[in-house]
């Protein structure tokens, strides 16, 4: 058989170790040549790829980012581009495409699919919100690299009696903020599922230091944002890309903070740090099952679907349930992080 491979969207810890167990698992055990796409689906509507064998992916295990390159493409490009996609997958003698990517990424392949092309999607993302799968690989790096930040932001908190609000990655689900901030013990967490209070976060710093513990961590998700009302919170400018540019939640916040409780406060934004970098060991697993399970799926002739982890177990899941709509941190998460929100 030949197979493609590509990975698209935001890049994430443990997309080598996929590309790696798709390679091992179809050239050694079936004989596959396998293809790998230039710069996700741009490489793919371009034609720019290149052979994949033992060698290509040798070492590349515990490397961060992707050996193939990624990027992100307008849903509408894609769309228009689908037909070309399909008769250049067809002409280059293609059995079937393996695209690794979060929604984005998994909808383009859906759309790949029901033109025909034979898919089998890998999810991968750090914010962990794709349904249909209970862990998206990426994800466990991402909470280790907050939680070892955070912990290091409480002894420099401590020494300068400061308030450290520290911004995480999750637009639209707060799964790193949650985790991170539980494992880290944060003294309030911030999510995008739940409005917050700033003066619930002023009361309880205040609570703090009245108990002689004088300093705090807040752990807030990008996509966070203050109850209607309670806080001043303007938006920004759109830059040439189309992506508003304005100071982030975690900087308002601490600003926020240092003028309503007149102690200092220092906004530190992690950003992209938490996407770089080696993937942990359960990251590596994860990725390597995926990809392993993956092309089996290509060889079983299973078509159309993801893989998915159940449990324990890896599972396939049509593409169409990964996309319909995000997984958010429910209720219940939010109560056992017993913190401020
Ligand atoms: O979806 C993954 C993610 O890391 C989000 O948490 C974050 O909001 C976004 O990507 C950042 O995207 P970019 O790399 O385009 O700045």
């Amino acid at each position: 058989m030949r197979i493609g491979v590509l990975t698209a969207g935001g890049d994430c810890p443990g997309l080598n170790a996929v590309i790696r167990s798709v390679v091992h698992r179809a050239v050694t055990h079936y004989g596959d040549e396998v293809i790998g796409f230039e710069d996700g689906y741009a490489g793919l509507l371009e034609g720019r790829y290149r052979t994949l064998d033992l060698n290509a992916v040798s070492g590349i295990l515990a490397r961060g980012g992707t050996i193939l390159g990624s990027s992100r493409l307008e849903r509408a490009r894609f769309r228009a581009a689908c037909d070309n996609a399909k008769e250049l997958i067809e002409k280059s003698g293609f059995d079937a495409l393996i695209p690794i990517g979060g929604e984005g990424t998994l909808t383009a392949a859906r759309m790949l699919s029901e033109a025909g092309v034979p898919v089998v999607g890998v999810p991968k993302t750090i914010d962990n919100d794709i349904s249909a799968t209970d862990r998206t690989f990426g994800f466990d790096t991402a909470v280790g690299v907050a939680t070892e930040a955070m912990d290091r932001l409480k002894t420099t908190a401590e020494s300068h009696q400061r308030v450290m609000v520290v911004e995480v990655m999750g637009r639209h689900a707060g799964w790193i903020a949650l985790e991170s901030g539980m494992a880290a013990g944060a003294h309030g967490i911030c999510l995008p599922e739940r409005p917050f209070d700033p003066a619930d976060l002023v009361k309880m710093v205040e609570e703090r230091f009245a108990r002689g513990k004088k300093f705090a961590v807040i752990c807030v998700a990008e996509g966070a944002h203050p109850a209607e009302g309670t806080m001043d919170y303007g938006k920004g400018e759109i830059d040439q890309f189309g992506h508003e540019r304005f100071q982030g939640i975690g900087t308002a916040l601490a600003y926020e903070l240092e003028r309503r409780l007149g102690k200092e406060a220092r906004p530190v934004i992690l950003g992209h740090v938490q996407r770089g970098g080696t993937p942990t060991a359960y990251d590596r697993v994860l990725a390597t099952r995926f990809g392993w399970q993956a092309v089996e799926a290509v060889h079983r002739g299973d078509f159309g679907r993801m893989t998915s982890l159940r449990g324990t177990h890896v599972d396939m899941v049509p593409l169409a349930e990964a996309i319909t709509k995000l997984k958010t941190v429910p209720e219940d998460r939010m109560r056992e992080a017993e913190s401020v929100f």
